[in-house]
């Protein structure tokens, strides 16, 4: 949620910290501060708000040094303000601290503190650990043996970064729960929660590992257990670039993530399809297909879009494979003592790969036995190195707080997984191959919808004032009626439900009158005639109907007040067409509301804490 990024060697780390700051501003943007050590003296300046005012004050300040560490914020613990935006210091200012996650038991840690005599100055958990650590150096410890016994009796999730005044040599990292990198340069080195913030700089990371500690140096590190324990890690390469980061032209990363849709599901098709056989190849999944055609059940765990497409899933994996499949929300999974054995297949889905909730799911499954299976995004993240296997979906770096590339190329893996075992079972040669036929045409299908960009535009000029929306969609689009309503609410801050278009007749067509828009997921598939029925029933009560329809769908305009048309293909495929409409629409109306749709309010990207 929060960022970390630092630097230690011989150029400034001031401008380095705050470009790191702000390519990492999408994880967290509610404070943010920086603090370098030179000459023995630390210096921290912090802002509430954006990078960019924290960015007016470091260069009107003329701050320079080689050293140095940054975050910014989303505050789990105390307002966002000066006081508590990290780095922390200790009461002596030799030592700050900043950190990612939450201590859990800092009310017990920080009322042994006062006991102690340390005074705190924020309301965070994280001003805790600056005094922790403090109180083991004054025992007469070095930097990172205070900082691994100061961890020891850490509760919670951290990753962390600390600076110490009389060992002005190196940045001590811990990470648990929350990611943490080095970056590796010449004569420099860096270290950060996303690769993002320091890609321009170094191709060269280490991940660290839960429970893993490092002491960063110019031109080494040495990286240990919290326990104390010598461990090598190893130096590899990412191959992000940073123009895939960058906005290209774009006003929003929303906007030019909506719109590279006919690249990602590219990128996640590509190299995957065999059109003679009618088969898919998944090299993350070799080894393991005996046994997922066998399972008894699968399981679908994750957060928010990732669980829309979830939910899409199960609708592939019963229609197609006759596999009992259960979809379930990580934060519920992983509390209730799942019934969950090794007869089980459990697939977690999440863009970032560090989702807090999503991570401790597989967590639990792992521990009862379950195969896990990790469909990610982000290469290298937590949930894609400790799963058992899994299938990037390659949708490139997603930016926007609002998830889209990747929720169509989420819907592209589990498409792609579905056909793989029903080749397997009994989906016949013409089948498979109508199908990857289907794959290889939805990058220009999705060109066409995008090319409507202008007069979805349009639509949403009469939709900017409502206080309420309505999404209905039955079957696949269902989950797409779902993640339209989730887009529209996160970023435009519209109360909007998705419900499965019969539902509705069972309690929200009460709210139905002239004044709820509500947007029908209505492409010509199995349900159509019955989803019609659904359309009337919301006319007959005066409510605004926004259809999505086939488009050879020609009746279905006596019905609607706007139609978005999107073209054909096979029905477990529509959503990955059906989506982006919506996408649009949510865009835009929030566009015209002038509203930040890139960093919405109390949103963060990737959510580390539970
Ligand atoms: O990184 P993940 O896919 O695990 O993230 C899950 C959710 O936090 C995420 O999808 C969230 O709901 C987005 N803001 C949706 O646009």
């Amino acid at each position: 949620m929060c960022g970390i990024v630092g630097y230690i060697g011989s150029n400034n780390c001031v401008p380095v910290i705050i470009e790191g700051l702000k390519r990492l501003e999408y994880r967290g943007y509610d404070s943010s501060g920086i603090g370098v050590l030179d000459h023995s003296k630390l210096t921290v300046i912090k802002r509430k708000g954006k990078v960019s005012l924290l960015q007016e004050i470091v260069e009107k300040d003329g701050m320079t040094s080689n050293l140095g560490i940054g975050h910014t914020r989303w505050a789990t613990h105390g307002e966002p303000n000066e006081i508590n935006a990290h780095p922390h210091f200790n009461s002596e200012n030799s030592l700050i601290v900043i950190h990612n996650g939450i201590i859990e038991n800092y009310r017990t840690l920080k009322t042994g503190l006062e006991k102690l005599g340390y005074e705190f100055l924020s309301k965070t958990d994280t001003e805790v650990l600056a005094h922790l650590i403090d109180s083991f150096l004054k025992r007469g410890h070095n930097l990172s043996k205070s900082v691994r016994f100061a961890l020891n009796e850490v509760d919670g999730t951290y990753g962390i970064a600390v600076l110490y005044a009389k060992e002005p040599d190196k940045i001590v990292v811990a990470r648990k729960g929350s990611p943490l990198l080095l970056g590796i340069g010449n004569g420099e080195n860096f270290i950060a929660s996303d690769v993002s913030a320091i890609i321009a700089h170094t191709n060269n990371v280490v991940y660290l590992e839960d429970g893993e500690i490092a002491e960063v140096y110019t031109d080494r590190f040495v990286t240990k257990t919290i326990a104390g324990m010598p461990i090598d890690k190893f130096v590899e390469e990412v191959s992000m670039t940073l123009e895939e980061i960058d906005k290209g032209g774009y006003p929003t990363f929303m906007l030019k993530e909506i719109m590279e849709q006919p690249e990602s599901v590219l990128n996640s098709i590509r190299g995957r399809l065999l059109e003679e056989t009618g088969d898919i190849k998944l090299g993350g999944l070799t080894g393991f297909e005996d046994r997922l055609s066998k399972v008894k059940r699968f399981i679908i765990t994750a957060c928010g879009t990732s669980w829309h497409s979830a939910l899409v899933g199960k609708y592939m994996f019963e229609q197609y494979l006759r596999i009992p499949t259960e979809v379930e929300y990580a934060s519920e999974f992983r509390y209730r003592d799942p019934i969950v054995s090794s007869d089980d297949a459990v697939f977690f889905i999440s863009q970032s790969g560090e989702t807090a909730d999503t991570l401790a799911a597989m967590r639990e499954a792992r521990s009862k036995g379950a195969l896990c299976l990790g469909i990610c995004n982000v290469v290298g993240s937590t949930i894609a190195r400790e799963s058992d296997a899994g299938v990037y979906i390659h949708a490139g770096p997603e930016i926007g707080v609002a998830s889209t590339k990747a929720f169509t190329s989420q819907l592209i893996v589990l498409a792609l997984i579905t056909v793989l075992l029903a080749r397997r079972k009994n989906m016949s040669l013409e089948e498979g191959r109508a199908l990857v036929k289907e794959f290889n045409s939805l990058p220009q299908r999705i060109q066409e919808i995008l090319d409507k960009n202008s007069e979805i535009e349009e639509i949403a000029n009469h939709y900017k004032d409502a206080a309420n929306f309505l999404y209905l969609g039955r079957g696949y689009n269902f989950p797409v009626a779902l993640e339209g309503a989730l887009k529209l609410k996160e970023i435009s801050y519209i109360h909007a439900e998705g419900y499965p278009a019969a539902e509705m007749k069972h309690g929200p067509i009460a709210l139905v009158d002239e004044n709820m828009p509500v947007v029908f997921i209505a492409p010509k598939d199995s349900t159509y005639e019955k989803i019609v029925s659904n359309i009337e029933e919301i006319k007959a009560r005066k409510g605004k109907t926004i259809i999505i329809a086939s488009d050879e769908d020609y009746d279905i305009e006596k019905l609607a007040d706007h139609v978005i048309r999107v073209p054909k293909t096979a029905s477990i495929l529509m959503p990955v067409l059906t989506v982006i409409p919506l996408q649009l629409l949510a865009y835009h109306i929030a566009m015209k509301k002038g509203l930040n749709v890139d960093q919405p309010r109390n949103l963060a990207k990737s959510v580390t804490v539970e």
